[in-house]
């Protein structure tokens, strides 16, 4: 099938982004394109298991190095970078090698610090097999993995040479990874891109969400969506930082839920779907959202399979407690009781402090929608995994 090549431009750095249906051949191709020495592929054991022979495929007749770990996010650690990069050296790669993210984001965030630190820079190449992935974390520059106190704590920003990317790919992800990545996307058309919201919602009404014609509309849309505000914000600390919408609730509720159910817990896009819920509230509260827009965010969440309200492992003074702690709290004046949001005033439109998309709202606000969403509602449907 033909694959469609989109630009992504971010400050003054672009990328082309081809994706498509059956598309491993224009894939290979492509990589083949690039006349490197050594193709470095970088995965996990989970997706090798599936995916060998692809990543053959892709290698083609170029000398290739895979390079594998156990799937998940203990893999995004200084000593499983530098042992990658010893590995790689080691097998004769030069600056004319390229790094092939074959995975998700885990693996591509790994493969994106590997191509920026081996030789101060080599050419690196995308291909995510998760909708987290093709949707959220390639249409950033960002790249990082954990330090033993936090998540991303060591990191840079560095661009792809090229993103490929198959739908077919995400045909064999469990149903739970599959929907954390069109949570991000929802977010995406709920706080950017509120055209998309009604097309959003005829799929999941459809009950196609993961067909390969969904699978390509949600990455185009996904494409524009997250262009849109990153193009002029390379860094993610301006306009980019709407794209936070749901997430200092949302972490707070994967923080705490973990601590009681490990990774069995809420996925990372379930997390972000309830922080969004609890943002609304906020934003209805002070007279922004109307019943309406409130009512869309419920019908994506749910839609989407999540359960639209906290975890029963998870209490409201529990998630207080990690969003007074969240990361953006540097971005606008200190006010003692309050915490940096992204709010909408309507879908599409992000209230502002100055240039940029936060306002300080207090713990009390916090805390009563919270507590609105803290137990299943008679009227909320039954659906969903968390
Ligand atoms: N750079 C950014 O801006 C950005 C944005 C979003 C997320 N991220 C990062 O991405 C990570 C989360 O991404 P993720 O959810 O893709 O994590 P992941 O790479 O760990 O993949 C999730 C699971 O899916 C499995 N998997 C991958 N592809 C598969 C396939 N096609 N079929 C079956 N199983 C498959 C993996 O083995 C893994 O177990 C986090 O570390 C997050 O920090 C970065």
């Amino acid at each position: 099938m033909a694959i469609t090549s989109r630009t992504i431009r971010i400050g003054e750095q672009s990328y082309p982004y081809s994706f498509g249906e059956d598309c491993l051949a224009e894939i290979a191709e492509g990589i083949a394109g690039m006349a490197a020495d050594k193709l470095v592929f970088v995965t996990d054991d989970q997706v090798l298991s599936l995916y060998r022979t692809v990543i053959e495929r892709l290698a083609g007749d170029t000398p290739s190095l895979t390079l594998t770990h156990r799937a998940g996010e203990s893999m995004k650690t200084l000593a499983c970078l530098s042992d990658h990069m010893e590995k790689a050296l080691r097998s004769g790669m030069t600056r004319r090698s390229v790094v092939v993210a074959f995975g998700g984001g885990v693996p591509g965030n790994l493969a994106g610090l590997m191509a920026n630190l081996l030789f101060r820079g080599v050419r690196l190449v995308h291909v995510p097999t998760t909708t987290i992935a093709a949707m959220d974390s390639v249409l950033s520059l960002k790249q990082a993995i954990n330090s033993p106190v936090g998540k991303n704590h060591i990191g840079t920003y560095y661009a792809p040479t090229a993103v490929y990317a198959d739908v077919r790919l995400f045909e064999t992800l469990p149903e739970a990874e599959l929907r954390s990545g069109f949570c991000e996307m929802a977010k995406n058309c709920l706080a950017i891109r509120p055209a998309a919201v009604a097309p959003l919602r005829a799929i999941i009404a459809s009950g196609s969400l993961a067909t390969p014609k969904a699978l390509t509309w949600l990455l185009d849309a996904s494409i524009d969506a997250k262009s849109s505000v990153t193009q002029d914000d390379t860094f993610e600390r301006g306009t980019g930082l709407v794209l936070e919408y749901g997430h200092t609730a949302g972490h707070a509720i994967e923080i705490c839920d973990h601590r009681v159910r490990g990774a069995a817990g809420i996925t990372h896009g379930g997390a972000i779907a309830v922080g969004m819920l609890v943002a609304a509230h906020i934003s209805h509260a002070r007279g922004w959202l109307s019943d309406d827009e409130v009512s869309v965010h419920y019908d994506i969440v749910a839609g989407l399979g999540v359960e639209p309200w906290l975890p029963s492992t998870v209490r409201v003074a529990d998630v207080l407690g990690v969003v007074e702690q969240d990361n953006k709290k540097g971005y606008l004046d200190a006010r003692p009781g309050s915490v940096p949001f992204v709010l909408l005033r309507s879908l599409g439109r992000p209230a502002m402090t100055g240039t940029l998309p936060l306002v300080q709202v207090s713990v009390p606000e916090i805390r009563e929608a919270l507590e609105v969403i803290a137990q299943p509602s008679p009227a909320a449907p039954a659906v969903g995994i968390h």
